[in-house]
């Protein structure tokens, strides 16, 4: 059995994660009740890429509270309902050998859109379309063509992170083993962090300090209760590729005042009308994956973004020295993918892991 990187095991704090593959989180838009309850898809989607060999199998952007779902058809963790839904799902992908993460999420004045209309580009639901009131920092939108958002309240900030801290009490008894917080894509924590969002004028805008603010306070207040053997996980948009916005160096910087965050997905974009970044394509993000690590070694660092094959995987994990991979839309086609680059890189029968039920999916091999 050759030695890779991709395959070996890691551990953070009490967790010990079996390959360096995570399913990255994707909105399923699946819950056609709007009652952001996990169903028998989120059971099927994820427990599949349980069995096909993902180590951490990352839910989709899962809302603290009703108004931060991005579509009305969200996973949400706002109630013991809730809760008990997602436990379903935990129990079974941690039955496949894998580690269940929450994406704990609030899409701020991002909420309320519809991703899969023809011509989507992501306008807000109307009010007939059963779209809702959305909030944001300051009242002013991370794209042009959503409706108008309401500026937060001091209150209405405060409560907000008392929503995260209590949807953070809820995975933890769900049995989530990963918490990731949504802190990119242009959401509600994106738009505090970037002054393109956030003009307030209060301690909650303004500098870095004001701007980080209210991530810092989600965070402090999640690793209060969530468990001490537990790995705690943040998603940046590493950069959003706009002048004058969120770049690689806040990115870095305020990694120094998060403490108690073990792991970090770095990603990017989701601010402003027209993309100006690098032009997408096989790894094209992991340069700022690859500057986190370096700025942060005891960091656990992975990046994501157009990993195809096995291969690929693990020359970018050797060439950069990040420590672990997202896979989001290669995993959508095939949810075998780390045992398909498992045997890509040579590991044969019996190592390859697939779930014991398919023993006869290697056997005869031709
Ligand atoms: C996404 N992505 C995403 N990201 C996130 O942080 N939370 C989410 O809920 C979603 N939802 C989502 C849905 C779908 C259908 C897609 C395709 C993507 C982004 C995703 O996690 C990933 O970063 C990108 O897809 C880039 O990785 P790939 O697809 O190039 O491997």
């Amino acid at each position: 059995v050759p030695e890779t990187r991709l395959f070996a095991p890691a551990t953070i704090r009490g967790l010990t994660l079996r390959n360096r593959l995570f399913l990255a989180p994707m909105c399923q838009y699946a819950l056609n009740d709007r009652d952001g309850l996990a169903n028998d898809w989120q059971l099927t989607h994820l427990g599949a890429r349980a069995a096909g060999g993902f180590s951490l199998v990352i839910t989709e952007a899962t809302a603290v509270a009703p108004e931060g779902r991005i579509s009305a058809e969200d996973v949400g963790l706002w109630s013991a309902e809730h809760e008990d839904r997602l436990a379903r799902v935990v129990d079974f992908v941690q039955s496949q050998g894998a580690a269940a993460g929450v994406q704990l999420a609030h899409a701020g004045a991002k909420a309320g859109t519809e991703p899969w209309l023809p011509g989507y580009r992501g306008a807000s639901l109307s009010a007939e379309q059963g779209g809702w009131q959305t909030f944001s920092p300051a009242g002013i939108n991370p794209v042009s063509n959503l409706a108008p958002s309401t500026a937060m309240s001091r209150d209405q900030i405060q409560d907000s992170v008392g929503d995260w801290v209590a949807a953070a009490q809820r995975a933890d008894r769900a049995g989530f083993d990963v918490l990731q917080i949504h802190a990119a894509h242009g959401y509600l924590i994106h738009q505090f962090l970037t002054p393109v969002t956030n003009q307030r004028t209060d301690d909650y805008g303004g500098n870095f300090d004001g701007r980080t603010r209210y991530l810092r306070e989600i965070v402090a207040g999640i690793r209060d209760v969530w468990p001490e053997h537990k790995p705690l996980m943040i998603r940046f948009s590493g950069s959003d590729w706009v002048e004058g916005s969120w770049s690689i160096e806040d990115t870095s910087a305020v990694l120094n005042h998060l403490p108690g965050v073990d792991m970090v997905d770095v990603s990017s974009g989701g601010i402003g009308d027209v993309y100006t970044g690098p032009k997408p394509g096989p790894g094209y993000q992991l340069p700022l994956a690859t500057r986190i690590k370096t700025d942060h070694p005891d960091l656990f660092v992975s990046g994501v973004g157009s990993i195809t094959s096995g291969l690929q995987a693990e020359e970018a994990l050797q060439e950069t020295g990040i420590d672990a991979l997202s896979i989001g839309r290669a995993a959508l086609r095939n949810p075998n993918f780390p045992v398909e680059a498992a045997a890509e890189l040579g590991f044969a029968k019996p190592d390859l892991p697939y779930a014991a039920q398919y023993w006869r999916a290697t056997w005869p091999r031709n």
